[in-house]
């Protein structure tokens, strides 16, 4: 794990190291010696903006991105008047790279007015040679691209980039080096991701991961427990375990180890409180897993599980490699051993072929599965893809409708199955004060939001609250007792 730096002892005029962690190091030291002067110059400090698209893997990493930037001794700010503006790309669905595009455009205004502000674009999206390609020819004024795969080489790309004036473009086509303590900021102190594993080997034929992540790769258990014990040693009391697909952890390790089992060796870990964990493919989610769920102290009754489609002739298309029985024989098995647990799960609408029989399976899973909660997508073509090559795209006001249907019956939904909370008390860590003062947010095990009159000793702990008013997705409630 990550450990201070201390820079005086890095000998800065020497060549740079070859061992990768104390090279990046190295190149920290040297732009430290930059920034001193530029900023004495400017009489203020230098600050940086940096900004994160899709999903928790990309939140972790730019937590490393930013523990870097911050060591170097940048300052960080929200808005993007800043001397460095960094995103962190997404590309699952079309919108997100449409987004990036538009905030481009933004960001060439702000800099024609501040020629030495400095552009960097980092992760999934940049893994795709079309966009790297875009980005050359239509965004010449962008500084730094890199992907997902060198994300540890971020501090001697920086370098690089500070000494050149062309635009500097780094892409791996992937990567075997899981590179250990690097300096990262996290966004909370008592909770925090905790990668399992890289990249994705399911190509599900919509989607775009397993091209812009890699091939999949465990971590040793032993990192992974070892990174647990540091973050609880620095107040953290709540990890996600993260992964594309986590039950399939460990399968590729020299000594295999099972999902179920990482999780006890986690369990273990003192100090430690609640344990999540994300993404389960339904293809592989083990009768041991949904076991251990049911009697550990720790793993909380919360299970994301992606059905993507209620149709068995969809799923099959869509290479998830399971029907509609066996999703629906998982859900009845896991609320057999964890009867109070929460589901959710993400759907798909409108992929090619999709017909209203189709559409009505996926609606009689929601019917029958009662989540919690449903993330809801409109299918989106992905270039290299192999659904992008299928035929039959859903006519745009067909997938329209059929998204406004599903859309009302998850909610109708949701709020049913949510409202069982209502009068009890729950166990809370409170997470955030919102912007009306006073006013805190917190979240129970099941994953649902409560927001109550509280005060700010409270962030970070367990506390009782009471659910009074369910509000479809979160709850209005009252502070009990304060516990631990
Ligand atoms: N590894 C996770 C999902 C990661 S992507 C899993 O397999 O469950 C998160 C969600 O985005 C997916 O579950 C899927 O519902 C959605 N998604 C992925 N590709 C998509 C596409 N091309 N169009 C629309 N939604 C997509
Ligand atoms: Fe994409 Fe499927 Fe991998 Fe999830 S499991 S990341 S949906 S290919
Ligand atoms: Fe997006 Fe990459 Fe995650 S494409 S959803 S940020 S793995």
């Amino acid at each position: 794990m990550f450990n201070e730096i201390d820079f005086t002892k890095i000998d800065l005029t020497g060549q740079p190291p070859a061992d990768e962690t104390k090279r990046q190091y190295y190149f920290m030291g040297k732009i430290r010696e930059l920034l001193a002067r530029e900023s004495a110059v400017l009489g203020r400090p230098v600050t940086y903006c940096l900004q994160t698209f899709g999903c928790q893997m990309n939140e972790k990493q730019s937590e490393v991105v930013a523990g870097i930037m911050d060591e170097m001794g940048f300052d960080r700010k929200e808005s993007e008047d800043a001397d460095i503006v960094i995103y962190n790309t997404c590309t699952v669905r079309e919108n997100a790279n449409l987004k990036v595009y538009g905030r481009l455009g933004k960001l060439h205004n702000l800099k024609k007015h501040n020629p030495d502000m400095k552009i960097i674009l980092f992760g999934c999206m940049m893994q795709e040679p079309h966009v790297v390609d875009k980005i050359r020819n239509d965004y010449p004024f962008v500084d730094l691209v890199f992907g997902t795969h060198n994300i540890f080489r971020f501090a001697e790309l920086f370098y690089e980039m500070k000494n050149r004036d062309s635009q500097l473009v780094e892409i791996w086509e992937g990567t075997e080096q899981i590179v250990e303590e690097l300096p990262t900021e996290r966004n909370y102190s008592f909770k925090s991701g905790v990668n399992i594993m890289f990249g994705c080997n399911n190509f599900c034929s919509y989607c775009i991961v397993p091209y812009v992540r890699g091939r999949e790769r465990s971590r040793e258990p032993e990192a992974i427990v070892n990174e647990v014990k540091s973050l609880v040693a620095d107040g953290v009391t709540e990890v996600m375990l993260l992964g594309q697909n986590v039950n399939s952890y460990g399968k590729t390790l020299e000594h295999p180890v099972t999902f179920a089992q990482l999780l006890q060796m986690v369990e273990a870990v003192p100090g430690l409180h609640r344990i999540r964990f994300m993404t389960s493919h339904p293809k592989d989610l083990s009768d041991e897993l949904i076991e251990y769920m049911g009697k550990s102290k720790k793993v909380c009754h919360h299970l994301h599980l992606p059905m993507q489609s209620g149709s068995s002739r969809i799923l099959k298309l869509m290479n998830r490699r399971y029907d509609k029985e066996k999703y629906l024989e998982l859900v009845q098995k896991i609320r057999g051993a964890v009867p109070d647990i929460s589901l959710t799960t993400d759907i798909i609408v409108g992929f090619p072929g999709e017909t209203e029989e189709d559409f009505l399976e996926t609606l009689d899973v929601v019917d029958k599965s009662n989540f919690d909660t449903a993330f809801t997508f409109i299918y989106s073509k992905r270039s290299g893809t192999p659904a992008a090559k299928m035929e039959d795209q859903v006519p745009e006001d067909v997938v329209k409708d059929r998204f406004d249907r599903l859309l009302s019956l998850v909610q109708e939904k949701g709020r049913m199955v949510s409202s069982r909370f209502q009068g009890t008390v729950q166990e809370v860590l409170v997470e955030t004060e919102s912007k009306e003062k006073g006013i805190f947010t917190g979240r129970t095990q099941y994953n649902l939001l409560v927001h109550f009159p509280g005060t700010s000793d409270m962030l970070g702990k367990y506390i009782q609250v009471r659910l009074d008013t369910c509000k479809g997705f979160y709850y209005l409630g009252t502070a009990v007792t304060e516990q631990e």
